[in-house]
């Protein structure tokens, strides 16, 4: 069974025939159809999401159930399904006060790269693989934990399934469930990328009346614009935080949402904040950098600075939700796609992509 292995840090994807060891009890094997590739692969790739190798990268996806494990209940053989990059154990703190996004046990597996037991179910030359977030969606089959699947209707397809388990539920979720954006609301969100994009989307099903795109790449600005987007800013260019000011008749906007990762874009989504405004960290920083902002306006301008991890969402409702929402043309999905690959070898071409701001997103079909 072929996969995309990353055997060390910097270096290409290499396609490996590798083992997969079958379901354990509570766990599903998956035949991927889909994979997008999404720029946190990337920061695996470059040491800044700091996780160990060598991994199969991959948490967006989408596939057929092939087989289940003893004792899973979920889904059965044929079901169609989206992979959950936060499979939530149910029992912790977090998950008990509905909190899935913050499961305890989901993070720490995340770190270990492995299965919830602590063992992984891929190998190479008997060499344990660890697994991206329990899903490692770069491969032909995969074995997940019964809550990393979550059924889906059979109508939509797989390549556009496959971007709500990451890239749209995380954009959507930012806006829906962590802002709560109002109707009439002004919007800034820097970095349109994929995640970026569903930002913007959703923002506009919430009713935003201004929503500006900040970018470094203009190529960026016709899809902002097409998503939703009011107004853009070209950062490589403009003074973004004069403009937003500008572009919101001097008050500054109710929301910023920072989607790259980079501490200074995070203190500059501040810096667009009109009083009582709140900015939402989406983009994953390298873990040992710090943010600097202004102290005194945070309570004399009653600003909110917050995060948001995998859209604070409830993966089982929101994802059959947001597809419910594309069928019904209220979410676009077909256009976050600019291209499609039929093979794993396309991966480290993907990657440049990113790299280069070229594309919403790619995604692998099988
Ligand atoms: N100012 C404005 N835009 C920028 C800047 C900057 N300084 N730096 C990068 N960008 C833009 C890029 O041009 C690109 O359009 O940010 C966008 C990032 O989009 P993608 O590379 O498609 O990344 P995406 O998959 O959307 O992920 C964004 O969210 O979930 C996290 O880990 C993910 O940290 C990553 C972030
Ligand atoms: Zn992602
Ligand atoms: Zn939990």
């Amino acid at each position: 069974m072929k996969a995309a292995v990353l055997k060390d840090y910097g270096q290409p994807v290499t396609i490996e025939d590798v083992e997969l060891r079958p379901p354990k009890k509570g766990e599903v094997l998956v035949k991927i159809k889909a994979a997008g590739i999404c720029h946190s692969d990337l920061h695996v790739v470059s040491a800044d999401l700091p996780l160990p190798v060598p991994m199969v990268l991959g948490h967006e996806g989408a596939g057929i159930v092939e087989d289940v494990g003893e004792g899973v209940t979920r889904v059965k053989q044929g079901d169609h399904v989206v992979l959950n990059w936060v499979p939530e154990c149910g029992t912790c703190y977090y998950c008990n006060i509905g909190r899935k996004d913050m499961c305890d046990e989901a993070q720490a597996t995340a770190q270990s790269g492995t299965m919830p037991d602590g063992t992984t179910r891929f190998h190479l030359n008997e060499e344990e693989i660890f697994q991206f977030s329990m899903t490692g969606t770069f491969s032909e089959f995969t074995v997940v934990p019964e809550n990393g699947v979550i059924p889906i209707r059979k109508d939509v397809p797989f390549a556009q399934a496959a971007l709500v388990g990451c890239g749209v539920l995380t954009g959507y979720g930012a806006v829906v469930n962590t802002a709560k954006v109002k109707p009439g609301s002004s919007v800034v969100i820097i970095g349109a990328g994929g995640v970026g994009l569903n930002i913007i989307q959703a923002a506009q099903l919430a009713g935003a009346a201004k929503i500006i795109a900040v970018d470094l790449s203009p190529r960026k600005f016709d899809l902002a614009m097409q998503f939703g987007a009011t107004d853009t800013i070209d950062a490589s260019e403009d003074d973004v935080i004069d403009q937003v000011i500008e572009l919101t008749g001097g008050r500054g906007a109710d929301y910023a949402f920072e989607v790259i990762g980079n501490p200074n874009t995070i203190a500059q989504a501040y810096n667009c904040l009109g009083k009582g405004g709140t900015a939402v960290v989406v983009g994953i920083a390298p873990p040992h950098l710090d943010v600097s902002i202004n102290a005194f306006s945070i309570p004399a301008q009653s600003r909110t600075i917050t995060g948001s991890w995998y859209g604070q969402s409830n993966p089982i409702v929101d994802v059959p939700k947001i597809l419910d929402l594309y069928m019904v043309n209220k979410i676009k999905l077909d256009e976050l796609i600019s291209k499609t690959y039929q093979s794993l070898d396309g991966i480290n071409e993907a990657f440049q992509d990113i790299k280069e701001g070229k594309v919403a997103r790619s995604v692998v079909e099988f």
